[in-house]
């Protein structure tokens, strides 16, 4: 916290019973205040271990730092105590009226029975205090708080189903055409009317048994890579083009396989994206980290990394046509799925990088999918997040039945 050091005054181990000790920026200690105090400037003040069961009327206590401070039955009225910090402050029976409490901190604090009337308690933090009995404008403070809980999960789930929900198959190197036509024949008979978008990204050489197989059906067909050239002499490659041609709609690209495998980079990523994007193609764009980053705990800044250098040169209007698959590389074909709350958590960063980027509009029209191990049992609770709009199934796609548990579980997101 910053102290004005020019007006400090060191106030210690004092009784103060009239105003005129008061001092902006004062230094005070194991002091007692007993007074009545109005009008007075404590601004910037420091009070550490002291007793404080005065009335505070009409003063500037503004960017105060209270520790371990006892205000226990303090009245304060038409006070400015905005920005403020308490710490281990016994604050039980205290009564702010029309005070201005914005952006305050509260930390340990016993807050019991403490009554808010009238005041500006705006960007208030609270942690770790007793709050029993407090009450703003006359209502029960828990109250308020659950009241607030349900409103913003409202508010996300509302923000939520704006959003296509997208649960895309990654078959990966599996599956020869017979083997894609029976599962694809299987899905089918299970996804008739799905209540998000479904996808299978198949192997190149399924493509057109998939086309043929879901004409007709809700099942969109997406591939696993595509070349950002657009022809020419590269052997070995598919581009964006021939895979529209096909009539495929979705392409998966920078999925940690390939960036582990076969020297993708963000680079080529952003270049393949782009290339897809011109071509009408919907690019599934994966991103996450390593293990060893996670624990190193460089998870943000490796996401937002690959973030701007996946989306450079993307247009907003682009964007939305873009899915984003979190795909931590821990949880891949491994068995690990992340926690929905480590989901959540990343999803959400996802979508304040692309805020950021992008503007609030567009990062909530964005689709977020999760990857890793996503299955019949874990996938209800991961798509429940109010920022997992999705998910990219590799393992568990293989099979028509978990693949429509978790196309079921999208639904009830
Ligand atoms: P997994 O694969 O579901 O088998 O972990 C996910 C993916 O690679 O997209």
């Amino acid at each position: 916290m910053e102290l004005n050091k020019e007006k400090i005054t060191l106030i210690a181990d004092c009784e103060v019973t009239d105003k005129s000790k008061t001092a902006g920026g004062a230094v005070v200690r194991t002091s007692k205040f007993c007074a009545d105090i109005s009008e007075c400037d404590f601004e910037g003040s420091c009070f550490v271990q002291t007793n404080l069961c005065a009335t505070f009327k009409r003063s500037d206590m503004s960017g105060d730092y209270f520790e371990e401070v006892n205000l226990s039955g303090a009245g304060f009225e038409r006070s400015d105590m905005s920005g403020d910090y308490f710490e281990e402050v016994n604050l039980s029976g205290a009564a702010f009226e029309r005070s201005s409490i914005c952006g305050a901190a509260f930390e340990e604090v016993n807050l019991s029975g403490a009554v808010f009337t009238d005041g500006d308690l705006s960007g208030v933090e609270i942690s770790g205090c007793k709050l029993d009995g407090m009450t703003i404008d006359g209502l029960d403070v828990r109250e308020l708080i659950e009241f607030y809980k349900k409103n913003h999960k409202e508010n996300c789930d509302m923000k939520k189903n704006v959003r296509k929900a997208v649960i895309a198959g990654n078959w990966k190197m599996n599956k020869t055409r017979p083997e894609a036509k029976a599962l694809l024949e299987e899905l089918k008979g299970k996804v008739s009317d799905p209540g998000c978008e479904v996808i299978a990204c198949v192997p190149f050489t399924n493509l057109e048994t998939a086309v043929e197989a879901t004409k007709g059906t809700p099942i969109k067909v997406g591939a696993q890579n595509c070349h950002f050239e657009k022809s020419g002499a590269f052997t070995g490659e598919i581009s964006a083009d021939m895979l529209v041609e096909m009539g495929v709609e979705y392409v998966v690209l920078g999925h940690s396989e390939r960036r582990q495998y076969f020297g993708e980079t963000d680079e080529t990523v952003n270049k393949r994206t782009r290339a897809a994007l011109a071509a009408g193609l919907k690019p599934i764009v994966c991103v996450g980290e390593l293990l060893w980053e996670r624990e190193c705990n460089i998870t943000e800044e490796v996401i937002a990394r690959q973030i701007k250098l996946d989306f450079y040169g993307v247009s907003a209007e682009e964007l939305k046509k873009c899915i984003i698959a979190y795909e931590p590389v821990w949880a891949i074909g491994t068995g690990k799925t992340a926690t929905a709350d480590q989901a959540e958590e990343v999803c959400a960063f996802i979508r304040a990088t692309l805020a950021k980027l992008y503007g609030d509009d567009t990062a909530e029209a964005v689709t977020i999918q999760y990857g890793g191990s996503m299955n019949a049992g874990n996938a209800e609770e991961l798509l429940s997040k109010a920022n997992v709009d999705g998910g990219l199934i590799g393992g568990a796609s293989l099979k028509a039945g978990d693949f429509n548990t978790i196309i079921e579980a999208a639904t009830k997101g």
